[in-house]
């Protein structure tokens, strides 16, 4: 009998797993795609920030290095060794999690789980084997799948998902990318800077709609400038093979007449939608809402020792929170403190520069009537950007006026996804923008901009 049997291996179910394993916890971890490290490790925030860190290096050799004295002759790209240097980074973090699993004497059962009571799950091995386990608790994190688009038929190597997305084997010449959320931005960057046209079509009429808009205009600024076209506020109606290429029907979304796009590749990227197919969920009751979401209170479903966490449960679908719902879990079942805080789960698009955001965006303060104030920094300002060439963006900081709480920061530039975590820490201590602002930071680096951004609160910038 094990105290805790988790089915999904991705960062929710590992992270459980492993935090199980340290309390003490008989733990079993079910995973069907014979690999541990769920969509994240595999087919998401990996392989892709492998291809934007490779594709960035590219692109800055052509177009950086020479402004910085870097020439570079015979520049050519060697697609089949970055798709390499991809998996084989995946290759190494999926076998490290498998050895996490072992030093925290986790069991690792390859197999498709499925909930046959409370209690029991039954797995099915790869080669149809059946055994079934007992246990004390269950949790689900069985993670999510990309959304289709109505009449849209995916085949994974002309319309793709994010999954084709991460291994085309050929630079395309013209790509299509349905949906400037994140990984249709992430991944059109990588495609754009080996060479392809990328056009993003957008449902709405600005990019990131949950973002900060000041933030997302200045984000799609640089977009833009990079050779990124939009076509905002259209849908796509159909796509349509014709002899090598693709002919992409898009409309206004507020009705209108259709405008055909020519392109190699579709990318598919409207979202993700949770997974719970063929779980075994109706034998127990397990309560979802209208889109598919287990619905949770502290992690636990309507069914006594069932959990659901990561992104088969609400809110955001990022491999950070589902980790942090893992730990939580398992710490509650070991009788130890748990909680999340929803408030401080910072967001990063890896693009180049990058976006990173905590907290309140300024539409949902104001939204909720709360009063705010701001203190903004241009990156162009810093002496760090300046020197490295990388001017492009700005922080900005907003305070409860009357908590004198930092509950939002919201930044555009290079580097700035490493720079959030200053925020996360300081926002998990109650800190105002002057706490931040009478920090010392170390000269020179981008992160003054924060800094300068906090003393904008108070009216004391002193750089700009
Ligand atoms: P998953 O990682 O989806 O894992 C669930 C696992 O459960 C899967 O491996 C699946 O095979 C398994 N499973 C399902 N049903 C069963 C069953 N019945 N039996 C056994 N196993 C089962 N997030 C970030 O925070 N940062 C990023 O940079 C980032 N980049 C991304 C890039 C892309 C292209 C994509 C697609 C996603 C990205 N994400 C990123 C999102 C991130 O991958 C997810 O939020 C995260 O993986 C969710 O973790 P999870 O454990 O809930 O589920
Ligand atoms: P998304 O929700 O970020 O963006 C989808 C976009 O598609 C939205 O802007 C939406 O308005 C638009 N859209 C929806 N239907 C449309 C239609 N019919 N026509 C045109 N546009 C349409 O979803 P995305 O990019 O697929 O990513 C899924 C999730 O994966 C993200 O929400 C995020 O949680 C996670 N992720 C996180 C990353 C990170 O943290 N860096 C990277 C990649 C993914």
């Amino acid at each position: 009998m094990y105290d805790l049997v988790i089915i999904g291996g991705g960062p929710g179910g590992y992270n459980c797993a492993i935090r199980a394993g340290q309390l003490g916890l008989k733990t079993a971890i079910i995973e069907k795609r014979g690999k541990l490290g769920g969509t994240c490790l595999n087919v998401g925030c990996i392989p892709s920030k492998a291809l934007l860190h490779a594709s960035e290096y590219y692109e800055a050799a052509s177009k950086t290095f020479p402004s910085m004295g870097v020439r570079v002759t015979g520049l050519s790209l060697d697609l089949p060794q970055m798709l390499k240097q991809k998996d084989d980074s995946v290759d190494g973090l999926t076998k490290g999690v498998e050895f996490l699993m072992k030093k925290n004497k986790v069991d690792y059962i390859k197999g498709a789980g499925r909930i046959v009571s409370a209690g029991s799950v039954e797995v099915t091995a790869i080669d149809g084997a059946k055994q079934t386990l007992e246990a004390k608790n269950i949790v689900i994190a069985t993670g999510s799948v990309p959304t289709d688009l109505a009449g849209i038929a995916v085949d994974e190597e002309q319309v793709v998902t994010s999954t084709g997305a991460l291994s085309l084997p050929e630079v395309p010449g013209r790509m299509v990318v349905v949906g400037a959320g994140v990984i249709g931005l992430e991944l059109g960057s990588v495609w754009r800077r080996l060479g392809a046209e990328v056009t993003v079509v957008e449902f709405f009429d600005r990019i990131t709609p949950g973002m900060d808009s000041e933030i997302s205009t200045a984000f799609q600024r640089v977009l833009k400038k990079q050779g990124m076209k939009f076509e905002l506020g259209h849908k796509v109606a159909g796509v349509e093979k014709t002899g090598g290429g693709l002919l992409v029907s898009i409309e206004p979304a507020k009705g209108g007449g259709a405008r055909v796009l020519e392109a190699d590749v579709v990318l598919v990227a409207i979202g993700r939608k949770p997974f719970t197919t063929n779980l075994g969920l109706e034998n127990v009751g397990v309560r979802f809402d209208q889109r598919g979401f287990i619905e949770t209170s502290h992690f636990k479903t309507n069914v006594e020792g069932i959990y659901a966490i990561g992104d088969c449960t609400h809110g955001p679908m990022l491999a950070h929170k589902a980790e942090e719902e893992g730990i939580a879990v398992a710490q509650a079942l070991a009788g130890k403190w748990s909680h999340v805080n929803y408030d401080v789960i910072p967001n990063v698009i890896y693009t180049d520069p990058e976006v990173a955001s905590v907290g309140k965006s300024e539409e949902e303060l104001k939204a909720a009537g709360v009063e705010y104030k701001i203190g903004k920094f241009s990156f162009m300002a810093n002496s760090r950007a300046r020197t490295n060439h990388e001017t492009e963006g700005l922080v900005k900081v907003l305070e409860d006026a009357a908590s004198k709480r930092v509950v939002g920061v919201h930044m555009v530039g290079s580097g700035v996804g490493e720079m959030i975590g200053e925020i996360c820490v300081a926002m998990e201590f109650g800190a105002s923008a002057e706490d931040i602002a009478r920090t010392c930071h170390a000269h020179p680096t981008m992160s003054e901009a924060i800094r300068e951004a906090a003393k904008g609160v108070d009216g004391w910038t002193m750089q700009a």
